[in-house]
């Protein structure tokens, strides 16, 4: 199975003035087409060759690993972003409020994970079996699937997606990130999870992926159990 480039649902200029074209054609065009790229080399004629996206994070490690989750997280990073101002569902805004104490309070905690991760990585809202919240940082390809929890939204820290915005100001880069952030992804996403359909994040963000292993497992999990 060929993985190819997510196709971005917005023009590299489109992001203006919180993310400018020029980091975005550099990020999505060279950074994350590299990881697609380096990812179709490794797995030729392995055992992962035939494997959806999902499955070789769950399997692999090393650098297979490593590009097959920069690839989805690059994925799941694009569709979180949107320019125009959008809100949290109300579910949604009442889980964080619930968790976090205020949606501002929540935002503060956020940058705040994302400024004071060391070196590069990814932070995360990301939602356990017991549907509790949790702000996640994972260091360099990591993400919240290896865990067992399922991914609402992230941040990319690394600094190829600030450096020639913001240079080494990391939380300005931040700042401007929120603005972008799509809610409505991230409330499909929580929707999704509360009612067990979780597949769907995963299909939407990756196009290669037509079976969900998340998924699978989870029921899997509960038959075990039940
Ligand atoms: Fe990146």
């Amino acid at each position: 199975m060929e993985h190819t480039l997510m196709t971005l649902p917005y023009s590299y200029k489109a992001l203006e003035p919180y993310m400018s074209e020029e980091t975005l054609s550099f990020h999505h065009g060279k950074h994350h087409a590299g990881y697609v790229a380096k990812l179709n080399t490794l797995i030729k004629d392995s055992e992962y060759a035939e494997m959806s996206l999902v499955k070789i994070i769950k399997k692999s490690t090393g650098p297979i690993f490593n590009n097959a989750a920069q690839v989805f997280n690059h994925d799941f990073f694009w569709h979180g972003l949107l320019n125009e101002e959008t809100t949290p569902s109300v579910e949604l805004s009442d889980s964080i409020e619930q968790q976090f104490g205020s949606i501002d309070a929540f935002k503060t905690a956020f940058i705040d994970a994302g400024v004071s991760l060391f070196g590069s990585g990814w932070v995360w809202l990301s939602v356990d079996q017991e549907k509790v919240l949790h702000i996640e940082q994972t260091s360099n390809a990591d993400n919240p699937i290896v865990s067992g929890r399922v991914p609402l939204m992230v941040c990319d820290v690394w600094e190829h997606a600030y450096y020639l915005d913001h240079r080494n100001g990391r939380a300005e880069y931040l700042i401007n990130w929120w603005q972008l952030l799509n809610w409505h992804f991230v409330s499909d996403n929580f929707a999704e999870q509360k009612e067990k359909r979780n597949h769907y994040y995963i299909h939407e963000c990756n196009e290669n992926t037509e079976v969900c292993d998340y998924m699978s497992d989870l029921e899997e999990a509960e038959r075990v159990s039940s």
